[in-house]
């Protein structure tokens, strides 16, 4: 059935919300505030979704999409938005979480925009699929299915550049790709890390070596910093296997944040917009507010990003991270950076926190699941002063936020920051003062 349609907002997850006869309606690459005809596709109880057959009175915020691929691929959901237009969404959509799932109630500042929208990422993960030639792309919106991306647009036109040469050189190899049905093949992932010297990740069922001339062939493409092996034998979504091996050059890449360079070995968490982690750094410092007495807690430091930014700025800080070669990499980035008054826990925050008897001020910056409460629970119980939370899930936030909120903190305000140009991902700094 075709319905006209009145879309009022952008709702989690990148879809526009409008009515119809009462029951939700949910309009993938809908703008906020505009008219649309489009065709119901699915039909449940309480909510349909529509696609898009026209636009009838588009938003003020549509704009052309510039990417060939907008609308197939799984990415860039927002491209049909202004940049100061998905600005915009992305504070509604927070503070609408915020409200709606935590009943937190308070100021949710404007999103400031990203110095480049484009070609911001300096991470790129391909899925491989077997084709006339080797594919290796980006997976179809929704679907499992790998479709050719001979350029994207928010990643470095240097990473096209890599994955051309990587489909020669395996095609000249007859490596045999991976099948995630038949889970038969080998060569399943190519991942693509750097801003400048990249770092390449060939991520293989088998333990065996690959073919000398793919890796030699990738190796000598300019800019290549490293290339290396990830072995992942499962029957798993989970791009990455437990194990790396170093075929060439260096198995770490190094980001310039503050002006300190970084250490990131392979399989090391780093934010993936540069620039945005640099002004991320700039908000939790000002959110932070130290006088130069606290000793932080850094929880879920990764290498140590945060950490040290913030170390200049107080007495002494502790991360804590589960991952252990991002704790060397933490532990090298200090030692590097001359920076003496921060120390680093391996272990996962859940119980290494136990064992923390004091804290002034805390950061939190966990995965998109957000924190355990009983993690949340123990951080109150510590009574540090201020808690700057960083999320990247809205949701998880709104629910971190209320817990701590129950146990006397105050929500001063939540800033948004714009890490994920084009796409419907948020980013967000909340900071919470004791009220006790
Ligand atoms: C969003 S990243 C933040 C990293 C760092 N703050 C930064 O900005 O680069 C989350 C980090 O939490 C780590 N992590 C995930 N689960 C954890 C756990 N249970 N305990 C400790 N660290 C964990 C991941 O390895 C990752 O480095």
């Amino acid at each position: 059935m075709v319905v006209e349609l009145a879309v009022d907002r952008v709702v989690a997850g990148g879809a526009g919300l409008a009515e119809h006869e009462g029951r939700k309606v949910f309009v993938p690459f809908a703008a906020p505030w505009e008219r649309v005809r489009a065709r119901l596709v699915s039909s449940k109880r309480d909510y349909a979704v529509a696609r898009i057959e026209e636009v009838l009175e588009p938003s003020p915020v549509r704009v052309e999409p510039r990417c060939p691929l907008y609308g197939r691929c799984g990415g860039c959901q927002f491209q049909h938005i202004s940049s100061e237009g998905q600005l915009v969404v992305k504070k509604l959509v927070l503070a609408d979480a915020l409200q709606r799932i935590g009943k937190v109630f308070t100021v949710v500042r404007n999103c400031a925009g990203s110095s480049e929208p484009w070609h911001y990422r300096n991470k790129t993960q391909y899925p491989l699929a077997e084709g006339p030639r080797p594919l290796v792309g980006f997976y179809r919106a929704g679907t499992h299915q790998v479709i050719d991306a001979p350029a994207c647009l928010v990643h470095p036109p240097a990473f096209d550049r890599l994955r051309r040469d990587f489909v020669d050189a395996l095609e000249r190899s007859r490596e045999p790709v991976y099948d995630e049905r038949s889970h038969r093949g080998n060569v399943r992932h190519l991942i693509v890390r750097g801003t400048g010297r990249e770092l390449l990740a060939i991520v293989v069922t088998r333990t065996g070596r690959l073919a000398p001339t793919l890796v030699e062939s990738l190796a000598a493409s300019p800019g290549v910093a490293g290339v290396v092996q990830n072995i992942n034998p499962d029957r798993t979504n989970r791009i990455l296997g437990p194990r790396f091996r170093v075929f060439a050059g260096r198995d770490y890449l190094e980001q310039r944040i503050l002006g300190r360079r970084l250490r990131v070995s392979a399989p090391s968490f780093f934010q993936v917009n540069t620039a945005a982690a640099e002004a991320l750094c700039r908000k939790v410092l000002k959110h932070l507010a130290p006088t130069g007495a606290e000793h932080v807690l850094d929880l879920f430091s990764g290498v140590g990003m945060l950490t040290l930014a913030v170390a200049g700025f107080v007495r002494r800080v502790t991360g804590i991270e589960l991952d252990p070669d991002a704790v060397k990499d933490a532990q090298s980035n200090a030692a590097a950076n001359d920076i003496p008054n921060c120390d680093f826990v391996c272990g996962d925050v859940d119980r290494a926190i136990e064992a923390v008897e004091h804290a002034d001020a805390v950061v939190i910056d966990p995965p998109r699941k957000g924190c355990a409460p009983a993690t949340l629970d123990r951080v109150a119980a510590l009574r540090p002063k201020r808690i700057v939370y960083v999320s990247c899930h809205p949701a998880t936030l709104a629910r971190d936020l209320a817990r701590l909120a129950g146990h006397g903190y105050r929500v001063r305000d939540v800033e948004p920051v714009d890490m994920f140009p084009q796409t419907f991902h948020v980013e967000a700094v909340a900071s919470l003062d004791w009220t006790g």
